[in-house]
């Protein structure tokens, strides 16, 4: 793999807006992810540099991966949120243990089934291990998602039997899926 998978960078950020934009249009986003294009499309450039801000700091609770193509473009990316007791969660419900949660997961069309996607989850697992009291590694994934639940399953994600409405109103079960701490 030619890709350099890297926690992003925070002067990154108008990369990061461009993957992002591209990532909502992808005609999987409608059941990949919460934010809508339009919504996104419309914040002003503070947003996009707190994000990559965020993404690259070392104690925000957040970590944001990129993978990086041989042309200096960003080709995907994964974000691990770290999951403190009590919070609420999108999908209803409040976090019982402290545990870190994949989101934000994109890989550019043309790069797909490469092996891009395996180098930034096991980069996402690899820096969750790191963090003291993270027992587990969990995300969602709609049911009719097959390929991103097959490439989770390859890294070592196993469904819990968790399932919850998506939300928004689109149809279907998010399906939640765990690893935990080798
Ligand atoms: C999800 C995503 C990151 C996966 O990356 P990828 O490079 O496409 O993944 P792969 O090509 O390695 O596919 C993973 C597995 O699914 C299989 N697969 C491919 N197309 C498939 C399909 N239509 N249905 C079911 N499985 C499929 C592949 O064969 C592969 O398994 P294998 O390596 O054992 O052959 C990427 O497809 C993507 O960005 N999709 C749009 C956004 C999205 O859905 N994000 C996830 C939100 S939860």
């Amino acid at each position: 793999m030619d890709h350099v998978v890297r926690i992003v960078l925070p002067e990154e950020w108008p990369a990061l807006r461009q993957l992002r934009l591209a990532a909502l249009q992808d005609p999987a986003a409608p059941v990949a992810f919460l934010e809508s294009y339009e919504d996104a499309a419309e914040q002003p450039d503070a947003f996009w540099m707190q994000r990559a801000f965020r993404g690259a700091a070392e104690d925000s609770g957040v970590r944001q991966f990129v993978a990086e193509a041989p042309d200096g473009g960003l080709s995907g990316s994964v974000t691990v949120i770290v999951e403190e007791p009590g919070a609420a969660t999108p999908f209803g419900g409040q976090v019982q243990q402290r545990q870190a949660q994949v989101v934000g997961v994109y890989v550019r069309p043309e790069y797909r089934g490469g092996g891009l996607i395996e180098a930034l989850l096991e980069a996402a697992l690899e820096w969750s291990w790191t963090l003291r009291d993270v027992a587990r590694v969990r995300l969602f994934v709609h049911e009719r998602n097959a390929r991103a639940e097959a490439a989770y399953r390859k890294a070592g994600f196993a469904r819990t039997g968790v399932t919850s409405p998506m939300p928004g109103g689109s149809s279907g079960q998010e399906v939640e899926m765990v690893v935990e701490r080798p």
